[in-house]
């Protein structure tokens, strides 16, 4: 089996943490978060995934190489200008050893525990053209808005909808045909949310959606990003991708500091005497001075947080100094 892992967005939301590195590499429980997808799929069973990068797409290949720790093959494809994401899809398609009927597609952002083998299960069964992880959400005007029938035949596909239909949304794990990715048109961009599924399901296609409300995070916003880490690091959530360690082992951790809450601490971080860390993610280099206060926070490389300062849900740039 492949798959494409979409990982060329801009992060925007995440900056700025992202204005140095690409949403998908930033540190969750202790590796890029792309590397617990990753882990997912060959655990999974799939042998070649090919990454579309557009934004930093050189850091991608020089982190995973061709994929050998992992037990995968890995392509990389780059789009020169971003394609969205049906663009992306149909360009990393190329890539694709070719025969393959059928091809998995992931957003690069999303945790999730849901079954992707009872997902393509599912797509063999009903003989949909793309068969959709769903999930339910309280809010669902940040995602996609995916109504479906009794049966799970898709209705309607809403990207961002202000008054959501249903609260069904798109998880962002996708099982398509691998015609569905032919028929996008090459070196366009091309919404798979605003676009492709909406064509297919106005031209009657079967697509179907599997509710499946297992864990599931978009790590988007810096408070989703934090908590990713601290759901593996303390268990809610597990990955195969998780060394067990959350501190890195040239981390310095003063005796009378503590690090807690599923706190991540990256190589050759200080953490200053007093000093208390909680519930966090903290890249490597970071310096934490005596008697600081970190609290559900993402600290980026190098940064320096002074001594008793205080710092609170907020996401702390690469080498600045609070
Ligand atoms: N290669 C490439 N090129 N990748 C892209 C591009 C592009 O032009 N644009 C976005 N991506 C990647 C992002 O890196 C991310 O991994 C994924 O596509 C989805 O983009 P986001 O920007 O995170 O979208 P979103 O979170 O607002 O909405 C999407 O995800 C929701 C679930 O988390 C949609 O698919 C929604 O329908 C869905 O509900
Ligand atoms: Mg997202």
């Amino acid at each position: 089996m492949q798959a494409i892992l979409l990982v060329g967005g801009q992060g925007t939301r995440l900056r700025p943490l992202t204005l140095t590195t690409p949403k998908p590499m930033l540190p969750v429980a202790g590796v890029p978060f792309v590397t617990h997808q990753l882990a997912r799929l060959a655990a999974a069973g799939f042998d070649h995934v090919v990454l579309a990068t557009s934004y930093r797409a050189e850091v991608f290949a020089a982190h995973f190489g061709a994929g050998q720790n992992l037990g995968l093959r890995l392509s990389y494809v780059t789009e020169a200008e971003p394609l969205g994401t049906g663009g992306a899809i149909r360009n990393a398609a190329a890539a694709l050893h070719p025969g393959d009927e059928l091809v998995v597609v992931q957003n690069g952002d999303v945790l999730s525990g849901h079954d992707l083998a009872a997902q393509v299960a599912r797509h063999r069964a009903t003989g949909a053209v793309a068969t959709l992880h769903l999930v339910t959400v309280e809010d669902p005007r940040a995602y996609g808005c995916v109504p479906t029938d009794e049966a799970g035949r898709v209705l309607a596909f809403h990207e961002k909808m202000p008054e959501p239909v249903s609260d069904q949304i798109n998880a962002g794990c996708y099982v398509l045909d691998r015609a569905v990715i032919d028929a996008i048109p090459a070196g366009a961009v091309v919404s798979v949310e605003r676009e492709t599924f909406p064509s297919l399901l106005a031209a009657g296609a079967v697509v179907t959606g599997v509710v499946d409300d297992s864990y599931w995070l978009d790590v988007g916003t810096p408070a989703a990003y934090v908590q990713a880490s601290v759901d593996i690091v303390t268990g809610v959530v597990e990955s195969p991708a998780y060394t067990g360690v959350p501190v890195d082992p040239s981390a310095v951790v003063d005796p009378s500091a503590s690090v807690v809450g599923g706190t991540a601490l990256g190589a050759g971080v200080v953490v200053g005497a007093g000093a208390v860390v909680a519930a966090s993610v903290v890249q490597r280099g970071v310096r934490i001075g005596a008697g600081a206060v970190v609290t559900r926070s993402a600290i980026g490389a190098g940064a320096v947080v002074g001594d008793g300062r205080v710092v609170t849900d907020a996401a702390i740039a690469d080498s600045a100094t609070v």
